[in-house]
């Protein structure tokens, strides 16, 4: 696939078949998004590779604390209420998600349930857990290095029939994760993204998000 080809074509993917990921492809596509830039090429990361009974046990976790009130808390300092436009961006792929799934704006079961999904990564076979090295903190750098490798990921995987979700909320409770998936001290959790199959029944992995036009956000300056 031409490559402004795949990342428009790229969509995230929130429903899954069972079929397991084989090792041997997500260390495919782990070989081609490590070639991802860098900030002076430290590679600031590390991927833990979550299935099977430890991803169930994270699930689990997630759930159970979300329903009995605990807060959720990241590795990281972050904002979590988005203002202005950028709320307003959250709120729209937010109904064009619950639309297509047909929630009601006041069915707060199934809301809930949706909110609940997230919280299990979508029920994605496989987890990829991305980490860095605590010393780094304040980490924006390598936090960036992050994003360019997650993006990596997520296109390679596309490339090969395999969709993800770069899942937030995944690693929202994030001592669950270090628990469960042994993740030690010494890393910080940044984000997880939950691949496997996509269920092309899934209505919701039909939706495609917009973009803004270029002239909203581009200044030449010349
Ligand atoms: C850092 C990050 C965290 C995200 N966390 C979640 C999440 O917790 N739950 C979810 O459903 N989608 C999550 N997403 C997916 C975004 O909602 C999605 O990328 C955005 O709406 C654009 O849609 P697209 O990926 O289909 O182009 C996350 C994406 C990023 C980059």
């Amino acid at each position: 696939m031409e490559f402004s080809e795949l990342i428009k074509a790229r969509k995230t993917i929130r429903g899954y078949k069972p079929d397991p990921v084989p090792r041997a492809l997500i260390e495919e596509i782990i070989e081609v998004a490590k070639w991802a830039p860098s900030s002076m090429n430290t590679q600031p990361w590390r991927v833990y590779v979550v299935s099977g009974e430890p991803l169930e046990r994270i699930r689990e976790g997630n759930t159970r604390n979300m329903l009995s009130g605990v807060p959720p808390k990241r590795d990281f300092p972050m904002r979590e209420a988005y203002e202005g436009v950028h709320r307003q961006r959250q709120i729209d792929i937010a109904v064009q998600l619950f639309d297509a799934m047909g929630i009601a704006r006041d069915d707060k079961a199934r809301r809930q349930d949706w909110v609940m999904r997230g919280f299990r990564q979508f029920d994605a076979p496989v987890s990829l857990v991305l980490t860095y090295d605590k010393y780094l903190e304040p980490a924006a750098i390598s936090q960036f290095d992050l994003g360019a490798f997650s993006h990596a990921i997520v296109l390679a995987a596309w490339e090969r029939g395999l969709g993800c979700v770069i899942n937030g909320q995944g690693i929202m409770q994030s001592a669950v994760v270090h628990e469960h998936a042994g993740i030690p001290d010494d890393q910080v959790i940044m984000i997880c993204i939950a691949m496997g199959y996509p269920d092309d029944d899934f209505v919701a992995n039909h939706v495609k998000s917009v973009r803004e036009d270029n002239a909203s956000f581009v200044y030449h300056v010349n």
